[in-house]
């Protein structure tokens, strides 16, 4: 007989599928549920939600995956977030900046490759002041009108955002990293403040950017009980994006010697937020292809419909390290789509080259 813990488990697992809004206790439940149920109860969790996801996801997107050329525009950082690679405090990260010229450099490629979403991401570099970057967005946006320009450039006053968005920004990424704020501080510098990420989150959306929030799966202190606050976050705030990884250890950081995420773990949740956010864009993160070998074809199968190959000059790729072992650091972006498509086929699924913009109705 399964006992109570279990039939709870996949009672709740079914209200979800059914659309009832669950409780942060009952997202707790099946969180703890994936983790400690035996290996056969919990992989039959895994694949009820998981095929739920992946009808949800075929029937608002078909079998497309979307793939966005991402630029790593530079790795310094003024930040010093506990868990990545390029915090300022690293010492052993080689820094860099693309010029105007190398990033436009990298647009053109892209756009001859099929790319029609360019994302600008970095970390917070004064270097790149607010003009700079608007006269970039600009210059992309008139050498490319039919492409969508996305920004992930970390915290910035309402000001600055409004002015990106004038100049022709589409989208914003902005992972919100935990929506418990206890956790948040156990992941970052004093100085950084949960409350101030989510002004921004909030002046993104009303400053009519598509936004994608976002957390790491498995980051240090994370426990059920706030992986159930970024649930409910994520269903409260409809953003139209969700970036969702597993946490890799990075080398020279105060977490280096933690765990990483594990890849069911990872899985399970964005599964979860696909029968959250049916048509939300979801992508199947480098960090998911680093910790497993076909970690981004399994995301999408477990309900993710976005790539994001690199573009970054080859020269430059290894150095952008939030985390370690990342893939694809020694390919040329054109290697890097065709093996993705490959990829995609493998699975049934196709890479286009369309924009791609979030389905996700206006809010309720
Ligand atoms: N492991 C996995 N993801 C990381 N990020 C930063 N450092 C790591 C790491 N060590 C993620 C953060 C950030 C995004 C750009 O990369 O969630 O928002
Ligand atoms: Fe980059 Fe496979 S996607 S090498």
């Amino acid at each position: 007989m399964a006992d109570l813990f279990e039939q709870n488990a996949f009672a709740l697992a079914d209200e979800l599928i059914a659309g009832r809004a669950l409780s942060k206790e009952e997202f707790t439940v099946l969180i703890r549920a994936e983790r400690e149920l035996s290996e056969e109860k919990s992989s039959e969790l895994r694949k009820k939600l998981s095929e739920r996801a992946l009808e949800l996801k075929n029937m608002h997107y078909g079998n497309a995956v979307y793939i966005r050329g991402l630029i790593e525009i530079s790795n310094y950082c003024k930040n010093n977030c506990l868990y990545c690679g390029i915090r300022r405090s690293n010492p052993t990260t080689e820094r860099y900046r693309l010029s105007k010229d190398d990033i436009l450099s990298c647009c053109k490629d892209g756009y001859a490759l099929g790319f029609r979403t360019f994302v600008m991401q970095g970390g917070e570099d004064p270097y790149f002041t607010p003009e700079l970057i608007a006269r970039i967005v600009r210059e992309i946006k008139q050498n490319y009108p039919d492409c969508a320009v996305t920004l992930s450039l970390g915290e910035h006053t309402r000001e600055v955002y409004a002015f990106w968005r004038e100049a022709g920004a589409d989208r914003y990424l902005l992972r919100h990293e935990t929506a418990n704020e206890e956790h948040y501080n156990k992941l970052h510098p004093a100085e950084m403040k949960f409350k101030a990420r989510m002004e921004c989150l909030k002046n993104l959306r009303e400053l009519g950017y598509q936004v994608g929030c976002g957390m790491m799966i498995g980051a240090p202190f994370q426990t059920y009980e706030t992986l159930a606050d970024d649930l409910v976050f994520i269903r409260d705030f409809r953003p139209h994006m969700v970036g969702i990884g597993p946490f890799i250890p990075a080398h020279d950081t105060p977490f280096a010697n933690e765990k990483a995420g594990t890849l069911d773990q990872t899985l399970f949740i964005l599964s979860i937020v696909r029968i959250l956010l049916p048509e939300a864009l979801l992508p199947s993160t480098t960090a998911l292809g680093t910790i497993h070998p076909r970690g981004r074809e399994l995301g999408v199968l477990a309900g993710g419909n976005v790539c994001m190959p690199n573009l970054s000059p080859v020269a430059v790729r290894s150095k952008y390290a939030l985390y370690d072992n990342k893939i694809c650091t020694g390919d040329e972006a054109a290697q890097c789509k065709n093996c993705l498509a490959g990829r995609m086929r493998s699975i049934g699924h196709e890479v286009v080259t369309a924009r791609g913009d979030s389905k996700l109705t206006e809010q309720k």
